[in-house]
């Protein structure tokens, strides 16, 4: 992202102007001498150049604004010292601070009353949405339709934008196999090949193609890296991957943010391989600046400088502060331990001086980026605030998105869609009459009560008779953010009317699942099926009348094999935001054609977990039969999943046909295949290309995504698909995390989820 000028001048005009750093001469087609001058990094370090090393460090401090929002509650922050420490220039940027009037406020002192008056960067977990939510990014992920994805990104950073933010927290690219963890509502899901072009998306979507602009913000790829992989799926724990891993799931989503531009990484608060991530000169310094050459900043994530301490790394917090900066933490999220250690470990000679100058211009970079030298003021405007945040054409964009991200998972005798007319409908469940649940548990700015229900969604349809029953609680008590919610449900006294509502009803349409506040940060399950008594409510519903729809609310896979059993049809509805009533209903009653696909895969039960649908062969992959004991599977539960990666219905069919691979050479195989629409109605198809490397110098998944195409159809409409597999789809990282395409034998298979039984092979020679 570097702020190329072309001048074309002799380069000893230049000598004096510029330094080394910031000029690159070459040659160009005409001879002439072309210097490429670094315009950002000339006004940095002209800056940086005026700058006490007690300034340079005040940039790389960022204090939360007013209240803890994921983390211990700050006893040191500014906003309590009333900005005591901002006014002095020791605050580089704020997090949290948000609404126009609150970060004028704050900006204003940062640009008037400190001696060098540098902006700071404000920033804030725009994860889906701001103050109009849309869905969580797992169920974004379950549409596969990138465009959308880009679009969601892009309205959330215009509406953050208008609140005066510059910076979000998000993308999390962090891949994640464990449905027990909390946070793989935040994520792409399993797969990195879907999860890297996802990442790109979002981060196109919250930059733009300017930064500059007063409606784009800075992106962050975030948690580098392995977060997602906490042993037994508990958030903040330890964390134990293989080199083959870590360089072929979790590192690759990363590259492609960073790729794409992104211009910030956060670090995380696992440990990996014995090193936490934020004291990780391996992953920040080798393999992010190193190797990938990043030129933007990586933030620590909140207080993890100071959580080395807990890991048992380093032994106070001035060792975390040294530790971290050593490793290339840049800016210190709530940790106090730049602010109050680095000076001094500096003076020492324990930390170089080179490293905080380094530091210091990867975020003056980023600010320069974002116009803050220009118009510290940009993104504050009142008029603009008002007529963004909230606006039709958020809203629209919130639906669309809501709408896409659903999925069809089980539709016996075409039950779905619902007759428009004519129909008593008895609708149960908490979650269909609650209006913050939809809103999931990353949602900060959005008002409590904002979301439409489905109860709401399903009363704009007006030919069939509704009527609502509770059934049960999902939760009890307080649904207050961040506490821990109450999930010990025992009363049942709402079951009788919700059984007399579905003796009376043609269909029961039944919303369960968790509530909103079920996943997220720090809520890991260690079982994962219906929360409270929804389950015994649901069996309760079933023997009454057997014709239901249940549709499932919820932040994770979830482990539903009775219902999947027994219920004729199962729409998977996630917490899909502000929206989510509207799109759920307009699904119901087949005014969208859904067209989601897992994202992650559904277990039969939690001992499968993790499970997923790139796993390795192993040594004993095959039943031998005949009650054989010795190979790899359950006593109890067979390998197999509940749903597949990749999966979805439609309500139509399609099918696949005229597989053909063409290795046009070592570097570009090309296939194809026939698409046809073959049931009745329009319908999107998400046509999906897995390969299998036979064998390999290091092992590899049974199958794996390399190519994707969301098709829309007619009745009996063909498509023929072409997909190309180039060196970015053949290889693969080997154990010193060189990439390589090896010569051999590979298996390709098309269709409609991990699943595709249609298949062919050809050989790079
Ligand atoms: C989370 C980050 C988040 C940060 C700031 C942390 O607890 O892990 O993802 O960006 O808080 O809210």
């Amino acid at each position: 992202m570097k702020n190329i000028l072309l001048l074309l001048i002799s380069s000893s005009l230049l000598v004096g102007l510029v330094s080394c750093e910031d000029a690159h001469a070459r040659s160009s087609d005409e001879g002439t001498s072309v210097i490429e001058v670094d315009s950002i990094g000339i006004k940095v370090n002209a800056l940086l150049a005026r700058m006490t090393l007690e300034e340079k460090i005040g940039q790389m401090n960022q204090y939360n604004g007013f209240w803890d929002v994921t983390g211990p509650a700050p006893s040191e922050g500014d906003a309590a010292n009333k900005y005591e420490h901002l006014k002095k220039g020791m605050v580089g940027s704020m997090l949290n601070v948000r609404g126009v009037k609150e970060v004028r406020e704050v900006q204003k002192i940062a640009v008037e009353e400190t001696r060098l008056g540098i902006p700071l960067i404000i920033g804030f977990d725009v994860i889906h949405g701001y103050k109009t939510i849309s869905p969580i990014p797992l169920a974004e992920a379950a549409s596969w339709d990138l465009e959308a994805i880009k679009l969601s990104a892009q309205v959330a950073a215009e509406e953050a934008a208008a609140s005066g933010i510059n910076w979000t927290f998000a993308p999390m690219v962090d891949i994640s196999r464990d449905a027990r963890w909390g946070r793989v509502m935040e994520g792409a899901g399993e797969d990195p090949y879907l999860a890297s072009l996802i990442a790109v998306a979002r981060v196109q979507g919250f930059q733009g193609d300017d930064l500059s602009l007063a409606n784009t913000i800075a992106a962050c790829a975030k948690h580098f890296v392995g977060y997602g992989f906490p042993v037994a799926g508990k958030d903040y724990n330890t964390v134990d991957v293989g080199t083959s891993t870590l360089y072929n799931v979790l590192l690759p989503p990363f590259k492609a943010a960073e790729e794409a531009g992104v211009r910030t990484f956060m670090n995380a608060f696992n440990e990996l391989n014995g090193i936490p991530a934020t004291g990780s000169a391996f992953l920040q310094r080798d393999i992010l600046k190193g190797e990938w050459d990043f030129d933007g900043f990586m933030v620590t994530d909140w207080g993890s400088i100071n959580e080395m301490i807990a890991h048992r790394y380093a032994k106070n917090r001035r060792q975390a502060a040294e530790f971290a900066i050593n490793a290339g933490a840049d800016m210190d999220m709530e940790s106090y331990a730049y602010v109050n250690e680095l000076v001094s470990l500096v003076q020492e000679g324990r930390v170089d001086e080179s490293l905080i100058d380094d530091a210091v211009k990867r975020i003056l970079r980023v600010k320069y980026e974002l116009g803050l030298f220009d118009d510290p003021y940009k993104y504050l405007d009142e008029t603009v605030e008002k007529e963004v945040i909230g606006s039709q054409r958020i809203m629209d964009a919130a639906l669309d998105m809501a709408i896409k991200s659903i999925v069809l998972l089980k539709n016996e005798n075409n039950l779905l869609p619902l007759k428009k007319n004519g129909q008593k409908i008895a609708l149960i469940g908490a979650l269909a009459n609650d209006k913050t649940s939809p809103l999931g548990s990353w949602r900060i700015a959005a008002d409590d009560e904002t979301a439409v229900t489905v109860l709401e969604g399903m009363q704009a349809y007006k030919g069939n008779t509704l009527t609502y029953e509770k059934g049960a609680d999902v939760v009890t008590g307080e649904t207050l953010f961040p506490k821990e919610l109450t999930l010990n449900v025992s009363d049942k006294s709402g079951f009788s009317s919700a059984v007399t509502a579905a003796k009376n009803a043609d269909v029961v349409v039944m919303v369960l699942g968790e509530h909103g506040l079920n996943s997220g940060e720090g809520r890991s399950r260690s079982e994962i099926g219906l929360t409270g008594v929804q389950q015994e409510l649901l069996e309760t519903v079933y023997k009454a009348n057997k014709n239901i729809v249940l549709v499932l609310n919820n932040g994770r896979p979830l482990t539903i094999e009775w219902a999947d059993e027994h219920i004729p049809a199962i729409v998977e509805g996630w917490h899909l935001g502000t929206q989510s009533g509207h799109a759920i209903a307009q699904v119901l009653y087949g005014d969208y054609n859904p067209s989601g696909k897992l994202p992650m895969t559904f277990p039969k039960n939690v001992g499968q977990v993790p499970i997923y649908y790139n796993h390795k062969s192993t040594g004993r992959p095959l039943d031998p039969g005949q009650g054989e004991v010795f190979w790899s599977h359950y006593t109890d539960v067979s390998n197999a999943p509940l749903y597949p990666f990749g999966y979805g219905l439609s309500y139509t069919t399609f099918g696949y046909s005229d597989l053909k691979v063409d290795v046009v050479s070592n570097d570009k195989v090309t296939v194809s295949v026939k698409l046809t629409n073959t049931g009745d109605v329009k319908g999107k198809e998400v046509a999906q290309l897995y390969l299998r490397d036979e064998f390999a110098s290091v092992t590899r998944p049974v199958r794996e995504l390399k190519g994707f195409e969301l098709v829309e159809l007619n009745p009996k409409e063909s498509k023929i698909i072409e997909f190309t597999l180039t060196h970015a789809e053949l290889g693969f990282y080997d154990n010193n995390g060189k990439y390589i395409v090896e010569p051999g034998t590979f298996s390709v298979f098309v269709g409609g989820s991990s699943d595709a039984t249609l298949t062919s092979k050809f050989d790079l020679k």
